[in-house]
């Protein structure tokens, strides 16, 4: 069974082994540079909700959950502001087409229904064009794109 922990001191180690493949790695940041940047965005007043994804007692991959805009994000896209958005998502390579991609957004979006940060209209995110894998899965579970753009990346968004 999936289910996400909170990234702590405890798990840290075993989610930074995570790695995608070769030509995935254009996608998505490295899990380290998400755990630093889920601490600058707190220092920096704003949110961050990292965890490790897990098939039982093991780690499969990483999700990290995003609301509203910090102090120091220049330019953010106008969907940003008052929303919430899954800001990554990874599978370990060895873990992939088995389902655990899709099982992991369902949860990541069953807590983000939970409101922590406060109601919100829409959930966003944003993927790389020819990211297929992620395009479809996103698109599977109702999210559009909006035409926006956050820097390279297409914007999609869903109504919560
Ligand atoms: C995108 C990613 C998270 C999907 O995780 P996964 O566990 O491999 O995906 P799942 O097995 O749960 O598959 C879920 C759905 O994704 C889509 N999908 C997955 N691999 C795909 C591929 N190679 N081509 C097209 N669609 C694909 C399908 O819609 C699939 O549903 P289906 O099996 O019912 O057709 C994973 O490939 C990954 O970590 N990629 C590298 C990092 C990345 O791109 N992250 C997203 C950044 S926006």
């Amino acid at each position: 069974m999936i289910s996400l922990k909170k990234i702590s001191s405890r798990n840290v180690w075993d989610i930074l082994k995570l790695r995608v493949s070769e030509e995935q790695k254009s996608f998505v940041a490295g899990n380290e540079i998400s755990i630093i940047e889920a601490y600058t965005t707190i220092t920096a007043n704003g949110f961050a909700f990292p965890f490790g994804i897990y098939e039982n007692e093991t780690p499969v991959g990483f999700l990290m959950i995003g609301y509203d805009v910090d102090d120091d994000w220049e330019d953010p896209p106008q969907i940003a502001k008052g929303n919430y958005n899954l800001w990554r998502l990874m599978i370990d390579q060895a873990c992939q087409n088995k389902g655990y991609g899709k099982e992991a957004l369902s949860l990541a979006l069953d807590f983000i229904r939970t409101f922590p940060c406060g109601e919100a209209e829409y959930c966003w995110l944003s993927y790389e064009p020819e990211n297929k894998a992620a395009r479809e899965l996103y698109r599977s579970f109702g999210f559009t794109e909006t035409g926006e753009k956050d820097g390279n990346e297409l914007i999609a968004v869903l109504k919560l």
